[in-house]
């Protein structure tokens, strides 16, 4: 990951052999693994071929709308090596017929950087904005799309979604239709529901862009009846709450911040399981989503090579769960950059994009997590063993000679085991100890 401050960028596509709609889809797919963040795109518009002098097949145009953390000029090779891999060749210099059809071709047309300043340059690789973007339909209307209309109308004129609808009109552009395969990188109830009726998780939900903390809403849904199995998602929290009366970092567009109301009837000593079957949902979510191997940390930190991807913090709401209600808050660092972490944990954490190097589609992601936990919480309810069993496969902590403090006192030994309840057994030097509670810190 580099240093550089995110920018914001609009990319031309258009294709006009073969499968168009196919290499949009891909270039868009493509851009994505490279780590270039695509954060809307346009509708799709088919467009005669402009400046040719030979009968060609007619385009299919659009825009994305991208983040990027580097240099617009790094943008721009990574945007031609990927119209390279799907087959454009760019012809010779001075070629007499124009262009020839081509599956894909990438154009960047428009940058912004911090507070919407536009970014400008002039050069022989690079004009931005793009010379003749005021006077190609093309590209003008699906860029009309995606681009807010304040910023749109300082940086491109005053006129310019009328000029882009009477260019339109003359140059042939007419809408075809949506754009391929793309889902919003959005937290929406459609993009999180279940394929099939969930047993436990995902039986309403409530998608913020942002909030205090998700926790407290779901608090406030379980104390007004919402459903066991009601679920709060936000884009970003702004007091988001850590274990221990700690902070928790979630800014958006880059992480999960997930709240879970349940109302289990489960036997006593049941419910501290949660926090661990937690922890395996999520590591699980992690390795499907992102192919990265997580370790749990008793009782219920996700890590990555020692650096904490995601946290839990289990509330319950009052002496009878079953009735009050619990909340199961899940945080997951998705798509941050580690300079985009505070100072203070930055050396701590870590996301999905920094360990895996692309990032990841957040709804789809939550999907999985969802998915996952409806099967942990299912099998709290009928098989804790299998719970038990799959946290010690996963645990970090477990055979190492750890320091776990709980309160003034810090207790130092050999973490052997978890109990039926989770509780960790540490052999110390008097003796075997049992701690429901407390942090390892070493
Ligand atoms: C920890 O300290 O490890 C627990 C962090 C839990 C953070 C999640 S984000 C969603 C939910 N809302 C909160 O305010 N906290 C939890």
């Amino acid at each position: 990951m580099t240093g550089s401050p995110s920018l914001r960028a609009y990319l031309g596509l258009g294709s006009n052999l073969g499968r168009r709609e196919a290499y949009l889809a891909a270039a868009a797919a493509r851009l994505t693994a490279c780590g270039v963040r695509v954060t809307a795109v346009s509708r799709v518009y088919e467009t005669r071929p402009q400046d040719v002098d030979a009968p060609q097949p007619d385009f299919l145009n659009a825009v994305v709308e991208v983040e990027w953390d580097g240099e617009p000029e790094a943008l721009l090779r990574l945007a031609l090596d990927v119209e390279a891999l799907y087959g454009r060749v760019r012809p010779a210099q001075g070629s007499a017929r124009g262009p020839a059809p081509r599956t894909l071709d990438i154009d960047l047309l428009l940058v912004a950087g911090a507070g919407d300043a536009l970014v400008l340059r002039a050069g022989p690789e690079l004009t931005l904005p793009h010379p003749r973007l005021r006077d190609r339909a093309f590209a003008l209307r699906p860029l009309l799309d995606v681009v807010p209309p304040e910023p749109a109308a300082g940086w491109l004129g005053a006129d310019i979604a009328r000029r882009a609808e009477e260019l339109a009109a003359v140059q042939g552009v007419r809408e075809w239709g949506p754009f391929p395969d793309w889902e919003p990188d959005a937290y929406t109830p459609g993009s999180l529901a279940p394929a099939t009726p969930p047993r436990h998780v995902g039986t309403a939900f409530r998608c913020l862009a942002a909030t205090g903390s998700t926790n407290d809403v779901a608090r406030e849904w379980a104390a007004a009846g919402a459903p066991a199995g009601a679920v709060v998602v936000a884009d970003a929290q702004t007091r988001g709450r850590g274990r221990r009366g700690r902070g928790w970092h979630t800014p958006p567009g880059g992480a999960l911040a997930l709240s879970l109301v349940l109302r289990p009837a489960w036997p006593a000593g049941r419910l501290t399981l949660l926090p661990l079957a937690a922890g395996v949902a999520v590591a699980r979510a992690a390795g499907r989503a992102a192919a990265v191997r997580c370790g749990l940390k008793w009782p219920n930190d996700v890590l990555v090579r020692g650096r904490k991807l995601a946290g839990i913090l289990v509330e319950v709401l009052g002496p009878d769960p079953a009735a009050a209600g619990v909340v199961l808050g899940i945080g997951v660092n998705l798509n941050l950059p580690l300079h985009r972490f505070p100072p203070d944990v930055r050396e701590r954490a870590t996301s999905l994009l920094h360990e895996s190097g692309a990032p990841v589609r957040r709804p789809a992601f939550a999907r999985e997590l969802l998915s996952e936990l409806d099967v942990w919480i299912d099998a709290l309810d009928r098989e804790p063993d299998a719970v038990l069993a799959a946290w010690r496969g996963l645990s970090v902590t477990l055979g190492r000679e750890v320091e776990v403090v709980h309160g003034a006192e810090t207790v130092r030994g050999k973490a052997v085991d978890v109990d039926a309840t989770g509780a960790l057994i540490l052999e110390t030097a008097s003796g075997e100890r049992r701690l429901v509670a407390g942090e390892v810190t070493a």
